[in-house]
């Protein structure tokens, strides 16, 4: 069985280049998800506290570790909710997590958005006036955030990063520490390439994992499966559509990691296949004037009053981050 190639992070630590996805996959799929993904040769687990679901996935290692692999084989991520930004609760909400999943340890950790919501209010606090907005926090920044994230023992955690940080966000992290995270998790895909955002991880040596590879499409616009030329392509090469998207990222160098609850899909998303130069720059052409981001928290229901990106779609967002 072929367990597909490695990637090396700054610490030397190898991640598995693509991996599985664990957003959305709802409660009874997501263990089999996992059991199916480990037992078809996947080594790399993407996990979170928000997606309510890392006790399911503690059910499936628990199935697959030591009968398929050991758990040192695994590559398993998890990130620190909003609501743990604090630096008193970041801590706390990695135990939560190393419990719910059944392991000692995540190989990487990360902030998951540059933003903090009030803790000890549950996952989505209401606003105390107004309806369908999230309560949000501005006591910690990114920075006290960040000193607390590099603080944790290396017990528990093997790496620290960030997700869906900005390039100011990131300098202001190293201005203030000295420390380089090692990953940033970032939305990734033909239309939205981010190309300056990549090129400045590149040049810092920080390891990019492109999230909703296939484009996500859970707000119901048109899947990037079905673009023309993404078919065109699988066609000619007798891939799937998908297949091909996950090919254009792995193209461009970084990690990948598809979320699909589907044994079918899973299998095939993970056989990888290779782009020719003149392929890949078609596919970059689907980017060409057009620009799409899926997760602008802006348009979250309820949503997070606050600019993140610099996305027309955030315009009327009263608030900014806190970085310092
Ligand atoms: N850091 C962050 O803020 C962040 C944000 C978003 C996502 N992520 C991570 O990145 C992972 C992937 O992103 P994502 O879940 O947003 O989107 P994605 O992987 O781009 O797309 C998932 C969607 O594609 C479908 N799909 C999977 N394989 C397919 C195939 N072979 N053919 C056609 N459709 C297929 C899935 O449905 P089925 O399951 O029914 O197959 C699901 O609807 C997440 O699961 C999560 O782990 C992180």
């Amino acid at each position: 069985m072929s367990f597909g190639k490695v990637l090396t992070l700054s610490s030397g630590t190898t991640i598995p280049q693509i991996g599985l996805g664990t957003w959305q996959s709802k409660p009874k799929e997501v263990e089999h998800a996992v059991e199916t993904a480990v037992r078809n040769g996947y080594r790399h687990l993407d996990c979170a506290m928000i997606y309510e679901n890392q006790d399911e996935v503690g059910a499936a290692l628990k199935k697959v570790i030591p009968a398929v692999v050991k758990r040192e084989e695994l590559f398993i991520t998890s990130k620190v909710w909003n609501s743990g930004h604090r630096p008193g609760e970041v801590e706390k909400e990695l135990d939560e997590t190393l419990k719910a999943l059944g392991t000692d340890y995540v190989d990487l950790y990360l902030i998951h958005w540059p933003v903090a919501f009030v803790p000890g209010k549950g996952i989505y606090p209401p606003h105390p006036t107004k309806e369908g907005e999230v309560e949000l926090d501005f006591e910690p920044s990114l920075v006290d955030t960040w000193k607390a994230m590099i603080a944790l023992p290396k017990s528990k955690v093997k790496n620290v990063g960030v997700s869906n940080f900005t390039i100011e966000h990131i300098d202001a992290l190293i201005a203030a520490t000295g420390v380089v995270p090692v990953a940033n998790q970032i939305e990734a895909h033909p239309l939205l390439p981010q190309d300056e955002l990549v090129a400045y991880l590149n040049e810092k040596n920080i390891h990019i994992t492109a999230y909703s590879p296939l484009g996500n499409n859970s707000i119901g616009l048109k899947k990037l499966t079905d673009e023309a030329v993404v078919q065109e392509i699988a066609e000619k090469l007798g891939a799937t559509t998908a297949q091909v998207l996950v090919a254009w990222g792995v193209y461009r160098g970084y990690s990948v990691i598809p979320k699909s609850v589907q044994e079918e899909r899973i299998i095939s998303n993970f056989k990888q296949v290779a782009l020719s130069e003149e392929d890949y720059k078609k596919i970059t052409a689907i980017g060409h004037g057009r620009h799409l981001r899926f997760n602008i928290p802006y348009r979250y229901k309820p949503m997070w009053d606050i600019a993140l990106f610099g996305e027309e779609a955030e315009a009327k967002a009263t608030h900014k981050v806190k970085i310092v």
